[in-house]
């Protein structure tokens, strides 16, 4: 099983290597780039684009709307988006709603009414867009859904994103392969030697598709284990309904955490933290520490999008692992999709069936997500190009 897990993780490094090689040079710096500085972020695209030779964007306006600048990878993800845009001479419109939903529909108006040639929109929330997903159907501007789906509409011409049950399934496979009892690695060992462990869940947000999927990839794995009694959740609160967490906000996500220690651990220790997101592990980390917990009796802490930050606690021991997005690797998937609609041109698409928004299947490319942990960071995000040593290090 390990061999097989290491195998795989191998393969992955590989491949990021291999794309890191082929080039989307600027935007390792922009992976760099700390919460509050977008403008650089995304200045730095810009010089990118003059270099580029290729004008196949140029006269044509691409208008980006992002959820939020709270989480490091938005950031990433407008500035990867503008700077390989940018280097196909299209006029990028990069703008975030902080997590505001009307904000966001205001903004989207703005971006038809300025006359975008085509819009790419990750949504906050996804079901709230429907109207003025029309209006830019009606304006016969193409959308192109950016890592979140978007649902309720048949104004969506393609999906670029991560797969998100796959995300699940490596967190699922993670703790399966990883949680320690007493010397025994591994949910079956754990089991075999008659012990159990205390787990507790914090997911994603309802009005976001990702946030279901990565649960039901997660419960997949997780289900036997619950089934026979190896895990065990004391606050009994293990339903999807139960454990979500509205705008994926960090803070929630440590009230509740805090909430589920003083309600149900003071006599056990909590053994693992299933989080469905880099920033819901900060803040079990702070109601841990709150709680007086010590490297001693850790808990494993899971987490999604290896975020500076994250990478740097994996480093430090006080989170175990993340998911590693390349949000590069996304973006350059996503451009592709803009020029398909805009040049008419032909999009690399991988899944036609997963992506049901309640009225069509929308046409996906699913990039593929991979575990990172102490043992492999430095493979995998360092040797692929996406933090350096010297970021990791400060
Ligand atoms: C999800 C995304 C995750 C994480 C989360 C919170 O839609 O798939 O990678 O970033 O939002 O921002």
């Amino acid at each position: 099983m390990k061999k097989k897990l290491l195998a795989v993780m191998l393969t992955a490094a590989m491949a990021v290597t291999t794309l890191a090689g082929c080039g989307s040079g600027a935007a390792s710096d922009s992976a760099s780039t700390d919460a509050g500085s977008t403008e650089a972020a995304a200045d730095a695209g810009s010089s990118d684009a003059a270099a580029s030779t290729d004008t196949s964007g140029s006269g044509k306006r691409v208008a980006v709307a992002m959820p939020t600048q709270s989480s490091e990878r938005w950031i990433n993800d407008g500035a990867n988006m503008k700077t390989q845009l940018e280097a196909k001479g299209y006029t990028v419109d990069l703008q975030y709603a902080e997590d505001d939903v009307q904000a966001q529909v205001s903004q989207i108006e703005n971006m038809i009414a300025a006359g975008a040639d085509c819009l790419v929109i990750a949504a906050i929330d996804s079901g709230a867009l429907v109207n003025v997903e029309e209006q830019a159907k009606n304006a016969g501007i193409p959308i192109i859904a950016y890592d979140r789906l978007l649902m309720d509409t048949d104004a969506v011409s393609y999906y670029a994103t991560f797969d998100n049950k796959g995300v699940g399934t490596a967190i699922g496979k993670y703790i399966v392969e990883n949680a320690t009892k007493n010397g025994n690695k591994g949910l079956e060992a754990v089991s075999g030697a008659g012990d159990k462990m205390n787990i507790e869940l914090l997911m994603g947000s309802p009005d976001d598709n990702n946030a279901l999927m990565l649960y039901n990839g997660l419960m997949e794995e997780l289900q036997p284990y619950f089934d026979n009694g190896t895990l065990v959740c004391k606050s009994g609160r293990t339903s999807f309904d139960d454990t979500c967490i509205l705008r994926w906000s960090q803070e929630t996500a440590q009230q509740n955490m805090e909430n589920y220690l003083t309600g149900f651990y003071s006599d056990e220790d909590i053994d693992i933290v299933a989080s469905a997101f880099d920033g819901f592990a900060y803040g079990a980390k702070a109601a841990l520490e709150g709680a007086g917990y010590t490297a001693d009796n850790w808990p494993l802490i899971t987490g999604q999008d290896a975020e500076l930050m994250a990478v740097k606690n994996i480093i430090g021991g006080s989170q175990t692992m993340s998911i590693y997005k390349d949000t590069r690797l996304l973006a350059e998937k996503c451009v592709t999709m803009v020029e398909a609609v805009v040049n008419g041109a032909q999009p690399e698409i991988n899944d036609t069936e997963q992506y049901n928004n309640g009225k069509i299947v929308v046409p996906s490319y699913l990039c593929t997500p991979v575990a990172v942990d102490v043992d492999n960071y430095k493979s995998i995000i360092v040797d692929g190009g996406y933090y350096t040593e010297d970021q990791l290090a400060n």
